[in-house]
């Protein structure tokens, strides 16, 4: 219950939504509790009017009463409406900011969180947690006032009418609040399973959609679709069950309402026969008869509604427990600093080692190199040897576990993280486009979205898939992804080179993304990047001596050290392991040849 605090500050945020829906359901209760009262003593009117046989016309004092009655109802309704428009209304715009405090969060946290949370719950956290925490914001708070208005108004007009009925009519209420409730939290026990079985369900349909290639040419289409068929019988059997605790759930409230009914006809009509007055008590007549069980009948929801009431109230209070631990967390990688960053001075590694978060096995040990504006920096090595990862640091995904990354020798914290960040360009390994159009992907990278088509023609053309792009029907407004063409693994890399030189960056990081495009081509685009070089620092990491041949500096690394450092000539005649490397590729190379 503590954690449902937090959101406190969102109804002081929305008070005035929040008192005029408290307002509403008041007035709304009040016309409510009127009805029965008048119906009442509608009733009685006439019977007084029966038994002293006047002249009357009964047509019109019918529709008389009847205008009345009709004009509660609509009053009634009128304030019901006004208090859903504002409690309702409220609780979404509660939803609303929730969702964006927590999706700047997301935003805000750092590699090492998403690399210990699925994205399932992630989404969950948006999605599911926000909406149970929107009941209570709602409904919750809703039904809860409408109870506590009703139950006063309407418990207080029946005590008018007849104390003593008033108790015994009230007695199975308490039962029926028991009962919803055992059965509401079997309920939400139940579709707590049978939500997990579906999630389980849509997670394997959705793998077995994205993996529909590799399941036909391994022709598991059968075992797959066993899989889900079993998942889908236990959805449905559990399904069934939920069903059947459900239909138990209004003969139940029905029954208990009947028998309230019944005590108030039976006791009333005992109190009007035997004509007895009980002390402070008026005469009970048919009207206040009929008045009970119309308050029975409007006092069962809200009782009803209580079980479900703290059934929400339970579930949000876990579902914001859930999201307060998630906006407590600090990321590890803060920007402390508005120092900007002097990259051009050139960037240094001094003995840094590092573990990625949760591990406790370093994969660098000890690197120190430092890199210059204008200057190539090759890594060359394994895989596995922790090439992806000094791009990482140099990103400043993480920071070092120990040993500093420096420029003028203050280490890389001491600068602002948002400048630093701005400074760089990076190409990563596994390429990520969005589902969006091409232009649109080029220009992610950039702050004026407005970059002339001349900018992103020559982007396009040093990274070379210029060509390719015009090749399209639609060109640089062709969509990508799921919805639009998907290109192949050359050209997205191509891309995603273009648009990190459009960033103009101060450092550019090529993590291995020549490896899907040939020889040819790979010549090409080097050869673009090397002409304004001296712009930059380059680091450039790849498999293919090809690639980073013509590097200022190369460092072979095996398992995260650094075992040779020089350029190319110098390596070679080393004769060490670049050496090796080379002579591998080179006979591949002829062979290859040999071959074609
Ligand atoms: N997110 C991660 N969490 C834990 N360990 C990781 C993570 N990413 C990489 N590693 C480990 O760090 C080591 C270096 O990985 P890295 O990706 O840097 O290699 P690489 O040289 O880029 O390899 P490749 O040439 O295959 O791209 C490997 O042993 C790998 O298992
Ligand atoms: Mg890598």
């Amino acid at each position: 219950m503590k954690s449902l605090r937090y959101i406190n500050k969102y109804f002081i945020k929305y008070k005035w939504r929040f008192l005029f829906g408290i307002l509403f359901t008041v007035v709304s209760n009040y016309f409510g509790v009127q009805m029965p009262a008048f119906f009442s003593s509608a009733i009685d009117q006439f019977q007084e009017q029966v038994k002293s046989n006047e002249p009357t016309d009964y047509l019109w004092l019918a529709l008389e009463l009847g205008a009345i009655y009709m004009g509660f109802s609509l009053l009634k309704g009128f304030f019901l409406f006004l208090m859903r428009q504002t409690i309702i209304v409220m609780s979404r715009y509660v939803e609303f900011d929730l969702k964006k405090e927590i999706y700047g969060q997301y935003q805000a946290l750092d590699q090492s969180f998403y690399k210990q949370n699925a994205t399932g719950d992630l989404m969950n956290r948006i999605s599911e947690d926000v909406g149970l925490v929107r009941m209570y914001a709602g409904p919750g708070i809703m039904y809860t006032i409408n109870l506590v208005v009703g139950f006063i108004l309407i418990v207080g007009k029946m005590i008018t009418i007849s104390p003593s009925l008033t108790v015994f009519v009230l007695l199975p209420l308490p039962v029926m609040s028991i009962l919803i409730y055992k059965v509401s939290s079997t309920m939400n026990k139940m579709s707590l399973e049978v939500q997990k079985e579906q999630s389980f369900l849509s997670t394997l349909a959705q793998e077995s959609f994205a993996g529909i290639r590799i399941i036909k040419a391994y022709q598991r289409e059968e075992q797959i679709t066993e899989k889900v068929s079993a998942s889908a019988e236990r959805y449905k059997n559990q399904s069934m069950r939920l069903v059947l605790v459900n239909a138990f759930f209004s003969p139940t409230i029905i029954f208990l309402i009947g028998l309230s009914s019944m005590i108030a006809i039976y006791y009333g009509g005992l109190l009007i026969i035997e004509d007895k007055i009980t002390p402070g008590e008026k005469k009970m007549t048919i009207g206040g008869i009929v008045a009970f069980i119309m308050y029975v009948t409007n006092l069962t929801w809200p009782f009803a509604s209580l079980g479900w009431i703290s059934s929400i109230i339970q579930r949000a209070a876990a579902s914001q427990q859930r999201i307060n631990e998630f906006l407590q967390r600090k990321p590890q990688i803060e920007d402390l600093s508005n120092a900007p960053c002097p990259l051009e001075n050139g960037l240094q590694f001094d003995n840094v080692s590092f573990a990625y978060p949760g591990s406790d096995t370093d994969v660098l040990h000890n690197l120190s190199f430092e890199i210059q504006k204008g200057q190539t920096l090759a890594f060359i090595g394994a895989t596995g040897s922790g090439k992806s990862t000094i791009c990482s640091l140099l990103a400043r995904h993480f920071d070092p576990t120990s040993g500093q990354i420096s420029i003028d020798s203050k280490s890389l914290p001491n600068y602002s993280l948002q400048n630093y960040r701005h400074k760089i360009g990076l190409v990563p390994q596994d390429v990520f486009l969005f589902s969006d159009t091409i232009a649109n992907n080029l220009k992610f990278g950039v702050e004026q979205k407005e970059l002339s088509s001349e900018e992103l023609e020559a982007a396009c053309k040093k990274a070379h898939v210029l060509h390719n792009i015009q090749d399209f029907q639609d060109g640089f407004q062709t969509i990508l992804g799921e919805r639009g063409v998907n290109l192949s693994g050359g050209q997205k890399q191509r891309i995603s080179i273009a648009r990190a030189l459009l960033r103009k960056p101060e450092l550019l990081i090529l993590d291995d993304c020549l490896s899907a495009v040939d020889t040819e081509t790979e010549e090409i685009i080097l050869d673009e990047l090397q002409k304004d070089a001296a712009t930059r620092a380059t680091i450039i990491v790849s498999h293919r001596i090809s690639s980073i041949r013509n590097a200022t500096k190369i460092i072979v690394l095996d398992k995260g050290c650094i075992v040779e450092t020089g350029t190319h000539e110098e390596l070679l005649s080393q004769k060490g392991a670049y050496y090796d490397m080379y002579q591998f590729q080179l006979e591949q190379e002829k062979k290859g040849e040999t071959e074609a």
